[in-house]
């Protein structure tokens, strides 16, 4: 039988499918390209805002006719998504072709649950929080890529008052440094260059296995420089990280290791401090500016980028000048800016000054022609510079061309026969636009 997974969603989602791809290999099942040729389709959701779950209720909706004119084919929802208190209400509305609902604790059970559909079992449901038997190694099919990704923690404990995920991922659980690096060292054996290391907040990890009792567990500097030092690995990157457990002191010690000090994505969410403290972010500006700051001498070539929420409940047109005025101040590489969308069960949703859409649209607006200025400048002073690029493969838009990154994380459009995919050469950047650099 074949399997076909639909991706929605973030880094941590992208390698959750490769994990179910590999767990149901495993298992004996073969992948394939289309949803046509699937005889299971596996739908991997996104939450974070209703717009991502508007897409995915609609993408679920267009399988009923899939279902209808082939009703053997197995249809299962997992991920975020799945987790929500909302899911019972909404399945029972768009969602009554769905055969298996898993939980994002629970997707390594998808070949078993499989099975038992196949037996007859009818719909399953398991969106379970009980983890105590969540595998510490469990097999990945890497996606097609020059980076490989590898899970350092799950979850969060910081309840940002506007953010869904540690209802949808629960508690922070960090692996053990001895898995981390075991597949570290696999991909640099497999000639993997780039590594990316991926967590709700990558910066807080090890605290729980200290709280737990293991009193010499690494803490996230310790993990890094561990990676780095991997023979074969040049460059390792990070995702997310949290400013409240960043310090201008970690900035230092990254500023040490090569392969990791040349890019910093640092989200901010607003440049104003009461929506700060209405947010629970847990840091003001002076804190972000002194890290920007300590970013800026230790390694000025470094690239930063952040992302940035507008609209939030209360924000009034002061507290979104600020912001605007912090990101002038910061002269961020690139900004990823998101319209504040209330989630049900947070805080936040539940807060009085709810903005119009309106509002949002237009602070969202204000906001991206000001970063997309700044994005072009900067991109603009890398013109005639040579920079180190890593080669991703033929570009989607013209395959006579192909893509590449820089070690700031910055695309680069270059010729076809610049080199290998996966190889790393010298390109000397002759153009630039605000989403990417040329060198050709
Ligand atoms: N509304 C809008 N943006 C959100 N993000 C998280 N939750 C929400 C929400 N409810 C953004 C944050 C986060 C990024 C991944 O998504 O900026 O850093
Ligand atoms: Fe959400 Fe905040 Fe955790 Fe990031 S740190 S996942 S924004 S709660």
């Amino acid at each position: 039988m074949r399997f076909y997974i639909k991706t929605f969603g973030c880094q941590m989602n992208e390698h959750d499918s490769e994990i179910i791809a590999g767990v149901l290999q495993q298992a004996g099942y073969q992948p394939c390209g289309s949803v046509d040729e699937a005889d299971i389709i596996v739908v991997n959701t996104c939450c974070i805002r209703e717009s991502a779950e508007n897409k995915i209720w609609g993408y679920i909706g267009n399988l009923k006719n899939v279902k209808y004119q082939r009703p053997g084919v197995i249809i299962a929802m997992l991920g975020c998504m799945t987790q929500q208190s909302t899911i019972g209400g909404a399945l029972k509305r768009y969602g009554s072709h769905i055969d298996i609902v898993l939980g994002t604790y629970q997707q390594h059970r998808l070949p078993e649950y499989i099975s038992r559909v196949i037996a007859g079992s009818g719909r399953i449901v398991d969106v379970s929080e009980d983890n105590r038997d969540f595998p510490d190694e469990l097999p990945a099919v890497r996606a097609a890529g020059v980076t490989t990704q590898v899970n350092i923690s799950y979850g969060c404990n910081n309840f940002c008052s506007y953010c869904i995920v540690p209802y949808v991922r629960g508690r922070e659980r960090s692996r053990s440094l001895a898995a981390i690096l075991a597949e570290v060292r696999e991909a640099a054996a497999a000639g993997s260059r780039e590594v990316m290391l991926l967590g709700q907040n990558v910066n807080s990890y090890g605290k729980d296995l200290r709280r737990a009792g293991d009193a010499a567990a690494p803490d996230f500097a310790a993990v890094l420089r561990e990676v780095c030092a991997v023979p074969g690995i040049a460059r390792v990157r990070y995702m997310s990280s949290h400013p409240r457990d960043f310090s201008p002191a970690l900035v230092d010690e990254i500023s040490l290791l090569p392969q990791a000090r040349s890019y910093y994505h640092l989200p901010l969410q607003s440049g104003c401090d009461k929506t700060l403290r209405a947010m629970n972010r847990g840091y003001d500006t002076a804190h972000y500016a002194a890290i920007l700051d300590r970013i800026r001498l230790q390694t000025p070539e470094a690239a930063v980028t952040t992302d940035i929420i507008v609209g939030f409940p209360g924000e009034t047109d002061e507290d979104f000048q600020a912001t605007l005025d912090f990101m002038a101040r910061c002269r961020f590489d690139a900004a990823y800016t998101f319209i504040y969308s209330p989630r049900a069960g947070t805080p936040a949703a539940k807060m009085a000054e709810q903005l119009p859409l309106s509002v949002k649209k237009e602070r969202l607006r204000r906001l991206t022609e000001l970063q997309n200025s700044i994005s072009l400048e900067k991109n603009l002073a890398y013109v005639g510079r040579t920079e180190q690029v890593l080669l991703e493969g033929p570009s989607k838009t013209d395959p006579a061309f192909f893509t590449g990154r820089t070690a700031g994380n910055k695309i680069v459009i270059c010729p076809g026969d610049a080199g290998a995919v996966n190889e790393i050469v010298p390109l000397t950047i002759t153009g630039a636009k605000t989403w990417h650099l040329e060198a050709l």
